[in-house]
């Protein structure tokens, strides 16, 4: 196991809540890396990978596709929203993203929109700082529930 491995594993053993599945978290972080591995990222040279779990079981990855227009980027997290769409929908469960050497990052603020999106509050992320809901990540967010607030 590489030495980045086992750092992200210890980490993630000392961060783990009670019910929370290692094996199913190292699973999810190394279809991160496999995913980041195919990103495309000549400009900033950041290859950056992702991956969840829908509540159906499947996983879904994505990695950031860059653009000679810079700020036309797709983040990692923008391919894994459209896998879980464009192969049949879903919830999203758990979340990782990692960079180059596989360790843990945390998703950019407009991505934790994107996921709040498709996995709510209750989604888990395991961020910088171990396992944590959506709602600790995006606090008071603004989702869809809130466009029904508003009396016409
Ligand atoms: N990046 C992602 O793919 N996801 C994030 O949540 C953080 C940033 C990418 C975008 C860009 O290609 C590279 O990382 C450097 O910002």
């Amino acid at each position: 196991m590489a030495d980045q491995d086992q750092a992200s594993e210890a980490q993630l053993e000392g961060q783990l809540a009670e019910g929370e599945d290692v094996a199913l978290w190292t699973g999810l972080r190394e279809a991160a890396v496999e995913a980041m591995r195919r990103a495309y990222a000549p400009y900033s040279h950041y290859p950056v990978g992702a991956a969840a779990l829908v509540d159906d079981g499947r996983v879904v990855t994505g990695c950031n596709v860059e653009n000679a227009g810079y700020g036309v980027t797709l983040c990692a997290e923008c391919g894994l929203v459209s896998q879980l769409v464009v192969t049949g929908g879903g919830r999203l469960t758990h979340f990782v993203c990692v960079n180059a050497d596989g360790a843990v990052i945390m998703p950019c603020g407009r991505c934790r929109q994107l996921l709040f999106e498709h996995g709510g509050r209750r989604l888990r992320v395991w961020t910088v700082s171990g396992l944590k809901g959506m709602d600790a990540v995006l606090p008071d967010a603004f989702g869809p529930e809130d466009l029904d607030e508003v009396v016409h």
